[in-house]
């Protein structure tokens, strides 16, 4: 049983304070989750409730603070804790807007994630074991996208394509995976150094490249992935964020880098190109979250070809996705918690993409912090893939360093691998 809840503020990655949460039960034992933060953010999905003002530049969190020390601290007392649905509907009871704007989504998710913490404690599981047996799932440890270069939102816009990362779907297991992975991140570097193309690292530490055009970013990794011994499509293979959200306006697309506008079909072709020229096996947000049109013609074109994720576009909301997969538009979800706000609604949206016979990504944010819920989540569901961000800065390392911790539980077999990708986009 719940006896107490407690919200305090500490600070994300990019030095943003956020919301920590420690529900503490009956019998002393604690659960404890803080709320990420995104930057590219879909305009659909649960709020973060910041105070305005001039102070810590309008991002203080003392009003979602006063949401979890009070209405939810209220509500929350007493409430069983293996009862994760009960207490996710009785946050959304508390506050019935369409996108958590009374409590604060950060509010909401950080509590909901504590509670899941406090009952795996509670039962003397781990979180991963915990989350397998509430959903009925069988474990494995999941597939990572990591991320080499970053751009859009998080690298000052310097290139307008936000994330271009990595998988190893011929990887045995994780470590290996790790390994590949550390290798193929410092030998773009290198190149990136030898080239006066450094400019340091973005928000989820992956390079932020002085690059000339968006292609030059893709034509660099494939040459990094060979400069570390591998035969890019091979072991290795590319994955890309577009975050189109990002450089829509009014239905055209501004690629800023090149100083060239396009309309969607025109899009869709370039990337279309990319997919062809180069080992692409998954691509997010190809199009903008208000291109319906567009995205059911992408995933028309390329869904034998690639994995269509939906991030920005389905905003880790069940409805979208039943909507979106009825329209033909994805084939995977990207699964952030705090974009829906609460754990349940999270594992609706998963099994609304499982029934659509759709890939699922669990993700992190761009704020990030020590929190490794998100490698426990999506070992625990065998969700398949898991995307956090690059290969440096602790708040990406400690979610990969707990997938090696887990995989020694759960053993080397549990490795997914390529099996998380349809056979016709990989191998
Ligand atoms: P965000 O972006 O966390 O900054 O919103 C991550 C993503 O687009 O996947
Ligand atoms: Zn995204």
């Amino acid at each position: 049983t719940i006896k107490s809840i407690y919200g305090r503020r500490v600070w994300d990655s990019r030095g943003n304070p956020t919301v920590e949460v420690d529900v503490t039960l009956d019998n002393g034992l604690v659960g404890r989750a803080i709320a990420p933060a995104g930057a590219s953010r879909g305009s659909r999905e649960a709020i973060d409730l910041r105070d305005g003002g001039v102070a810590l530049r309008g991002k203080n969190v003392m009003q979602a603070l006063d949401s979890v020390n009070g209405p939810i601290a209220a509500a929350m007392r007493g409430m069983e804790v293996q009862d994760q649905q009960a207490i996710d509907n009785a946050l959304l009871a508390l506050d019935s807007s369409s996108f958590k704007e009374v409590l604060g989504g950060n509010a909401t998710v950080a509590t909901s994630l504590a509670v899941l913490h406090a009952a795996a404690a509670d039962t003397g599981k781990p979180l991963w074991r915990h989350v397998a047996d509430l959903y009925n799932c069988t474990p494995s440890i999941p597939l990572p996208e990591i991320q080499i270069f970053g751009g859009g939102a998080h690298a000052g816009r310097r290139v307008d394509i936000q994330d271009f990362m990595i998988m190893v779907p011929g990887a045995s297991s994780f470590d290996e995976v790790m390994e590949v992975t550390s290798e193929i991140y410092f030998a773009a570097g290198d190149i990136l150094a030898s080239r006066g193309k450094a400019a340091g690292v973005a928000d989820e530490g992956g390079w932020w490249p002085m690059f000339d055009s968006n292609e030059e970013a893709l034509e660099t990794l494939v040459l990094a992935i060979e400069k570390a011994g591998e035969k890019p499509g091979d072991r290795v293979v590319i994955s890309l964020d577009i975050a189109a959200s990002e450089f829509a306006k009014k239905g055209r697309y501004r690629l800023a880098l090149e100083d060239r506008e396009m309309d969607s079909s025109a899009l869709i072709e370039m990337l279309g190109g990319w997919l062809n020229d180069y080992p692409i096996v998954s691509i997010e947000d190809p199009v903008s979250e208000d291109d319906p049109e567009g995205m059911a013609e992408f995933t028309r074109r390329f869904g034998d070809q690639v994995q269509i994720i939906g991030d920005d576009y389905l905003v880790t909301n069940a409805t979208l996705v039943e909507e979106a997969a009825a329209a033909g538009a994805c084939n995977a979800v990207l699964i952030k918690v705090n974009q829906a706000g609460t754990v349940s609604e999270s594992i609706d949206t998963y099994l609304a993409a499982q029934k659509a016979g759709w890939g699922a990504v669990v993700s992190a944010r761009s704020g990030e912090s020590e929190d490794t819920s998100i490698s426990h989540l999506a070992t625990g569901l065998g969700a398949g893939q898991l995307k956090v961000g690059s290969f440096q800065r602790s708040e990406r390392m400690a979610k990969w360093n707990e997938c090696l911790r887990i995989q020694e539980q759960l053993g080397a077999g549990s490795f997914v691998g390529g099996a998380s990708l349809r056979r016709t986009w990989w191998g």
